[in-house]
């Protein structure tokens, strides 16, 4: 996720932001970026890519120090990391400078028409499009407010800004939209402070205003007006957080796992960062060193890992198979050496692990190594073991770290870096003509939006489900194709936190046994998307209800013919048909959660069970 802070008040901005990036540092990241304004200095714009230390290392060698600045922290853009992608970015006129969270999906639109009246760009991001348009509007308005109010409403898909110009020195300019990740406003004596995440200004301040969506806010040195995008005053009492940072860290959530299901849509805007060329149709994985030759020579690949993650692998051999046209087979880490595989030299290992720590992962890595067969890993904790075993480099999932035992975000981010794998595959391979593949990337950078969409639109829902099933003492779980690995995880996310016995299984198998088992007391949820398997699970929808099991259906939505067959119905937006695991997931991890809640299990360290297993 992008790390945002922002500062006005009496300190040197410079300390207060950079300090403030230094806290987000945990999350890594490739490349960081201040500007700092001071009336004498002017705007003091300093970048570098790498890590924290190398902007350090620029700032020692040209100090930077003013009362208002602003500071963010990115990963790779695309053609590699580079300067010029870094933010914060400045608009056509120089004064004003913005730094972004959040994925803009209509901004080749916006840029083609910024471009017909004759502006040009510097950098492939989202971000400088956005400063344009704010700069457009500033010339028109002389306002940097109004021209922030009427730019956003003009972008789709979550994203937070922060933006000052040098005309109007003294004041920041933030606005959310969507869900692009949390912005906190800290309250001070003097100074106000402004970030992505709480821990980034804890140092100073634990009066804190968390700003919602489709809201601005101005905040200077004395004052801080919130108000609508539209113009409403918005009157918010500021509340005061925990010191202790992990409390602090959970904001205003009760557990850990349900901040991270409520943080996909940030996540999978990250995982999507700086990764996607939608103009050209093309993915960039900046830390993966196989090149398109290397990339063509793979003509199998063995899928690794553990847990969810294997059923991440499963939910990605549809995607590669699909995409790319590259077999895939797929095996739980635990059993890949022991059944001495036979690799070959046209393999590829692609292991996929949260930790990067798992045990049997990791010897699944040792294994394809002394085969010489290279590997690449899929992983979320920045330079964890897995990463530094794949030769063919880390696809970093960037979803921040996930304190949950029970994987959420990661996984969903786990199928999205599949995803784009899959599309890097068939970019190396040219299975795909550019237009495929941009008609895939559009899908993928709506999905934060609808990913949000679903978890605001059946949270409610989901929660009466768990009221209606939390006694349970069985449960089954049934999907076909690539929702039939969606089964298998939300079986097991059930299993885990709330000890309820679950099980995903085929529904093409139910006929072979599991049949047997349906009567009025076992709740049944069956994951039928409209896709070119529909009509078979609707009738395996029928075969449950015939037998009086209850049917808990998660559907597309506005599809009737289910909600009049299935108990309950709870609908996920329309997407790509290899999206759509990404969305039906999430009312299955709601609904586990809420089951584990009511029946009082520890959600966030279930017992048994740890985060990363380390051993055998
Ligand atoms: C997921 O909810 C579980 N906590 C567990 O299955 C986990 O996915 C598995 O242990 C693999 O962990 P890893 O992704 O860190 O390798």
């Amino acid at each position: 996720m992008c790390g945002i802070v922002g500062y006005v008040g009496l300190r040197n901005a410079t300390d207060v932001v950079v300090g403030g990036l230094q806290r987000l540092e945990y999350r890594g990241y490739d490349s960081a970026g201040i500007a700092i304004y001071d009336p004498a200095a002017g705007l003091q714009l300093r970048r570098s890519v790498g890590k924290l230390s190398n902007l350090m290392i620029r700032l020692h060698e040209a100090p930077a120090s003013g009362n208002l600045g602003i500071g963010h922290t990115r990963w790779a853009t695309h053609g590699g990391v580079t300067e010029v992608n870094a933010h914060p970015h400045r608009d056509q006129s120089g004064d004003i400078v913005v730094i972004q969270n959040g994925i803009v999906e209509n901004y080749l639109e916006l840029k083609g028409r910024l471009l017909e009246q004759g502006y040009s760009f510097h950098s492939q991001t989202d971000t400088e499009v956005i400063a344009y348009l704010v700069g457009d509007y500033y010339r028109v308005c002389g306002s940097l407010e109004q021209a922030v109010r009427r730019a956003l409403p003009e972008l789709r898909g979550g994203n937070a800004i922060v933006a000052f110009s040098v005309r109007e020195p003294g004041q920041l300019v933030v606005a959310r939209l969507g869900n692009a990740g949390g912005v906190v406003l800290g309250l001070g004596e003097g100074e106000n402070f402004v970030a992505s995440d709480l821990l980034a200004i804890l140092d100073y301040t634990r009066d804190v205003i968390f700003l919602e969506d489709r809201e601005l806010a101005v905040v200077t040195g004395d004052a801080l007006q919130i108000s609508t995008l539209a113009g409403a005053p918005v009157e918010r009492a500021p509340a005061t957080v925990q010191w202790d940072p992990v409390s602090a860290a959970k904001g205003d959530y009760k557990h850990f796992m349900q901040k991270e299901i409520y943080e996909q849509p940030r996540a999978l805007t990250d995982v999507l960062r700086g990764r996607i060329d939608l103009e050209a149709g093309t993915v960039n994985l900046e830390d993966l060193s196989l090149d398109d030759a290397a990339l063509h020579r793979v003509s199998r690949i063995y899928a690794t890992a553990c847990g969810t993650a294997w059923h991440a692998a499963l939910v990605g051999k549809f995607m590669i198979e699909s995409l790319a046209r590259v077999r895939v087979e797929v095996d739980y880490a635990s059993e890949f050496r022991y059944r001495q595989p036979i690799l070959g030299d046209d393999a590829l290992l692609l292991a996929i692990s949260q930790s990067g720590e798992t045990v049997d992962t990791l010897a699944a890595m040792e294994e394809a190594r002394e085969q010489r067969v290279p590997s690449v890993a899929i992983v979320n904790a920045i330079g964890a073991q897995a990463a530094r075993l794949a030769d063919g480099g880390p696809i970093y999932l960037h979803a921040g770290p996930e304190i949950g035992v029970a994987s959420t975000k990661a996984f969903t981010s786990m199928l999205v870096a599949n995803f784009l794998f899959a599309l890097r595959l068939a970019q190396a391979r040219k299975v795909l003509t550019p237009q495929q593949a941009r008609e895939q990337l559009q899908a993928l950078i709506e999905l934060p939006r609808k990913a949000a969409q679903v978890l605001e639109q059946t949270a409610q829902q989901c929660e009466a489900l768990a009221e209606h099933f939390y006694h349970a003492s069985n449960a089954l779980y049934l999907g076909r194709q690539i929702n039939y690995p969606i089964a298998l995880e939300g079986a097991l996310k059930l299993k885990e936190i709330s000890y309820i016995h679950a099980e995903g299984y085929p529904a093409g198998e139910m006929k072979h046994g599991p049949v047997a088992l349906i009567d009025e007391a076992l709740p049944v949820v069956c994951i039928a998307p409209r896709d070119p398997i529909y009509a078979k699970m609707l009738s395996n929808v029928e075969q449950v209800k015939a037998r009086h099991g209850q049917v808990i259906a998660i559907a597309t939505e506005g599809d009737t013919q289910m909600a009049a067959q299935a108990d309950h119905t709870i609908f996920v937006p329309e997407t790509a048909p290899l999206l759509t695991p990404v969305l039906t997931v999430l009312p299955l991890q709601l609904l586990s959660y809420h089951i584990a809640v009511l029946r009082g299990c520890d959600v966030d360290q279930p017992r048994n069970l740890a985060k990363s297993v380390t051993v055998e």
